[in-house]
């Protein structure tokens, strides 16, 4: 059993409620890692341990931690209008904010329908695109493409798009979707940003489903421009682009979640102004709020709003919403949040560092068992080779010796994936690849 005063005074029944998510529960009891403060770059653990936070807590806290900025808007929204029904009633922040956002976003993606997560996002944009169709009159148009390695969070639409194993057979039948093959690819290990070889090739595989099904029943194509949570997975040069040109020319919606590329961390707002790929829908949480209050956002074309707007004005043209649709305190966290991307110019910082940071993690090549690094922006993986007939435990143990030594990353199957702050100084990039050095000579 973990010592007292590691468990910030918890009973052993209290840590036995929580059923913790996408956590193996047992393992985590057992020697429980626990924060109990955040300010800037740092943690502050249980056992009062300062650690690293080279991950932004979970791909969201890309201004560092504790912003008074946020802490401030969001009291004065609580003692202001703490609730305001999400349905037939408004509050002006929801439209400020909506009119920010497709200030910022790419091309004509004006219009925007406000969530709390990831997951709900992705079901959204799914439920837009199926739903635009039939107001379109092709209703036949409802099929949905995804991609392995996918991750478009937890809910049925997304796991269903999603290509994560893990999410997908547990939970038997969902949605039929066809998956484009990932685009890792062996001859493109090391690559330093976009990788150079087979990108049309892989979008070209759209083709295929597209014969096997027929484009008038495919509604739209759903992909992240990078895979996140699968370990940093790059689409080579031309991909997107080439992905973009089918969709279009077989009429068939491309959208992004951008939830982890989404606000700054390519270096642009936008993963797809960064890479210059214009889809017809995008989603985002996460660095909307900084992590501080739960948010996501849909954007739409104006086309895909456009089409919407027809039948009885008094009959809501898409049945669908959250009772926390731009919840007015997430609202005004997110406006805090983007005043400060924009005061303190975070994207170009991303700019500033992106090159340093890809210097520190690709010095660990030929280093134990490293088999690839990718980066791009402030997003970088380490991918190991995993130990004999016990996959993903090397690089679980070595994410566990870097919290211990006090560094927070996470491990995804054999890859370790690094993704800190916007605000992260030389120094520490340098520490997070020097501590990654030390530990993984020392691994077995
Ligand atoms: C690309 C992508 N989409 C969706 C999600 C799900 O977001 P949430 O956990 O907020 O539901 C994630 C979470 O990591 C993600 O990376």
């Amino acid at each position: 059993m973990a010592e007292l005063n590691s468990l910030a005074g918890l009973s052993p029944a209290e840590l036995e409620a929580h059923w913790m998510p996408f956590t193996g529960n047992r393992h985590f009891k057992s020697d429980p890692r626990l924060f109990v403060a955040a300010e800037g770059m740092h943690y502050t653990t249980a056992d009062g341990r300062s650690v690293l936070d080279a991950f932004s807590g979970l791909w969201c806290s890309n201004l560092g931690h504790g912003r008074k900025e946020i802490a401030d808007a969001v009291s004065s929204q609580l003692t202001g209008l703490d609730y305001s029904p999400a349905f037939q009633f408004g509050h002006p922040t929801a439209f400020k904010l909506a009119k920010r956002l497709a200030d910022m976003a790419p091309g004509d993606l004006n219009r925007v329908f406000f969530c709390n997560s990831g997951s709900e996002a992705a079901d959204t944009a799914l439920k837009i695109a199926r739903a635009y169709w039939r107001a379109k009159g092709r209703p036949e148009k409802i099929r949905l493409v995804g991609r392995a390695q996918g991750y478009h969070g937890v809910n049925f639409g997304g796991i269903s798009v999603g290509g994560m194993v893990g999410n997908r057979k547990t939970f038997g039948p969902a949605l039929d979707v066809d998956h484009l093959p990932h685009t890792l690819l062996p001859e493109n290990a090391f690559s330093r940003g976009l990788p150079e070889h087979g990108g049309e090739a892989m979008a070209n595989r759209l083709l295929d489903i597209i014969n096997l099904q027929g484009a008038e029943n495919i509604a739209a194509v759903m992909v992240e421009p990078f895979a996140g949570s699968a370990g940093v997975i790059l689409p080579p040069k031309g991909y997107l682009k080439k992905l973009r040109e089918l969709c279009s020319a077989h009429d068939i919606l491309l959208i992004f979640d951008e939830v982890i590329t989404g606000f700054g961390r390519t270096g642009s707002a936008f993963a797809a102004q960064e890479f210059e790929v214009q889809p017809d829908i995008i989603t985002t949480a996460k660095g909307i709020t900084n992590g501080a209050i739960p948010m996501g956002a849909v954007f739409a074309s104006e086309d895909i709003y456009a089409t919407f707007m027809q039948g009885p004005e008094h009959i809501p043209e898409l049945a669908h919403g959250y009772t926390y649709s731009a919840h007015p305190v997430a609202c005004a966290a997110a406006m805090a949040t983007l005043d400060i991307y924009e005061n303190e110019k975070l994207f170009d910082r991303v700019n500033e560092m992106a090159p340093y940071f890809e210097e520190a993690l690709h010095s660990l090549k030929g280093v134990a068992h490293v088999v690839d690094i990718r980066n791009y922006g402030l997003a970088g993986a380490i991918q190991l080779q995993p130990r004999d007939g016990e996959p993903g435990r090397r690089a679980m143990e070595v994410v566990l010796e870097a919290y211990r030594r006090g560094i927070l990353l996470r491990w995804t199957g054999d890859t370790i994936a690094v993704a800190p702050p916007f605000i992260i100084e030389r120094n520490q990039i340098t520490q997070i690849a020097e501590t990654l050095r030390d530990i993984l000579q020392d691994t077995q």
